[in-house]
């Protein structure tokens, strides 16, 4: 590298890495203002040469990959089934949302007398560390601490200590001498990446980053990260709540949404067996507004509550609100009714609702969407031991979703005895799919209508 690329100076937006060789009020790759600061190299726009091999895709070792498993079920799920040796695994989440304890947990899990595994905090002292320990009530037995926050340190702690899994919290913290820039700015987050991206690659030892989700412009987004490492998973949750959902956004190893479900409890983070009975305990019966869906988080059925509360609104334009679910989504939604219905919205406030602080993402919710806005504008509620789930179009038609039959085994499992499904699904149902459960197919929003709110 010559010394006049070293020298030279970039601005490189916070949010996302995008780089430029000038300043600018707004990024744009990613559409964030005021997000690019200034930093030294070395950057993308001066790559290191370096020679390298090509190798046959036939000669490549062959993948018999053994992966670690933790014995936490959901956090095992979540992976894709365990960690991957040479992997590159980012958690991200709130600060206080318990990712070092879960992490702390996950260490434990894995260390016994001959399989070390090394965490190393640049946030904590020894002593918080060990008063969290406690706290969780753990077996010490192989797990090796250090507080440091120097790449090149880590790097050699690995060495010496020769762990089978390394955790790093958090990777905001982490510097490395090769660049000047703060812990923290984007370059040193991505740089002190790198570091331990070609440690984990050459080694085989599976590495896991903490990193912060702060919108504060000092902190290197986790974007920047996403694009390096192998999996991504957020922890979040309603920090009221007890529930923590584990997410997984990417994973080269394995599917992504799925989810794992704990509960933050005294003595540390408990795995939810039974997440449904969780996310419905307090969803009140015979009430306007409330109906449940039998939703897929990644390889598995979850029943959730959507609430909706319509009402006339005293404002010049009414307000829209959506928790835990896409407000463009809800916009659209609000629109189909309006047209198809001719269900008079536009001068009512409404507030959208995922019991529990989880997030739905995929289209079946519509349905379910759409039921609970018009239980609350007709003031009806929706029987009580029924469910529902269906994508809706723009033309209000109810269309298929996939999974059913996990939908039904699920909703059956929980007593639920009435289902309203598009009805393409259920013409491809057969009988020993829908067991006992009372099927009603849908066509049309108009449908919705007839069946759930003519009576
Ligand atoms: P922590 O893992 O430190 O969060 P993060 O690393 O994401 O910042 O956990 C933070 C919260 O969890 C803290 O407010 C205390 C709570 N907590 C429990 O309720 N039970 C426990 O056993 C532990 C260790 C923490
Ligand atoms: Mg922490």
């Amino acid at each position: 590298m010559s010394p006049a690329q070293k020298e030279q100076t970039l601005y490189i937006c916070g949010s996302c890495g995008y780089e430029s060789r000038k300043w600018l009020g707004k990024c744009p790759d990613c559409g964030e203002w005021d997000s690019l600061n200034e930093e030294r190299g070395p950057s993308r726009l001066s790559p290191r040469r370096q020679t390298a091999t090509a190798q046959p895709l036939s000669e490549a070792e062959a993948a018999t990959v053994s992966r670690l498993v933790t014995g936490i079920g959901e956090l095992d799920r979540v992976l894709g089934g365990g960690i991957v040796p040479g992997s590159v695994t980012l958690v991200g989440g709130d600060p206080g949302i318990g990712k070092s304890t879960l992490i702390l947990q996950l260490l434990a899990a894995l260390a016994t007398e001959n399989q070390k595994v090394l965490y190393v905090t640049g946030e904590e002292s020894a002593d918080q560390i060990r008063m969290r320990a406690d706290r969780l009530d753990i077996d010490r037995d192989g797990i090796y601490l250090a507080t440091e926050n120097r790449v090149e340190a880590i790097l050699a702690m690995a060495g010496e200590v020769r762990p089978v899994l390394l955790a790093v919290d958090s990777i905001q913290t982490m510097l490395t001498e090769e660049v000047a820039s703060a812990p923290g700015s984007v370059t040193q987050v991505r740089e002190s990446t790198a570091r331990l991206l070609s440690l984990a690659k050459g080694s085989g030892l599976p590495v896991i980053l903490i990193g912060h989700v702060t919108k504060d412009g000092a902190i290197a987004g986790p974007r920047v990260l996403e694009h390096m490492v192998d999996t991504v998973l957020y922890f979040e949750g309603d920090r009221g709540l007890v529930f923590r959902i584990l997410r997984t956004v990417k994973n080269r190893f394995g599917s992504t949404n799925e989810i794992g479900v704990f509960e933050m409890k005294e003595s540390g983070l408990r795995e939810v067996e039974n997440p449904s009975a969780l996310f419905l305990a307090e969803r009140p019966v015979n009430v306007p507004g409330s109906v449940v869906l039998p939703s897929i988080e990644g390889t598995r059925p979850i029943l959730v509550e959507v609430q909706a509360l319509v009402s006339p609104s005293s404002l010049g334009t009414a307000r829209r609100t959506a928790i835990g679910a896409d407000p463009q989504r809800l916009a659209l939604l609000t629109a189909v009714l309006e047209k198809k219905i001719g269900a008079s919205l536009f001068d009512h406030d409404i507030f959208l609702n995922i019991a529990g602080g989880i997030r739905i993402d995929e289209p079946a919710l519509d349905l379910g969407v759409i039921v609970a806005l018009l239980s609350s504008l007709y003031e009806k509620p929706v029987p009580p031991d029924t469910v529902v789930c269906g994508e809706i179009g723009l033309a209000g038609e109810v269309r298929a979703v996939g999974h059913m039959d996990m939908r039904i085994r699920e909703a059956a499992r929980l007593g639920f005895t009435t289902f309203l499904m598009p009805a393409t699904n259920q013409r491809h149902l057969d009988t020993r799919t829908a067991g006992a459960m009372r099927i009603t197919g849908l066509g049309t929003v108009q449908d919705v209508i007839e069946q759930i709110f003519r009576a």
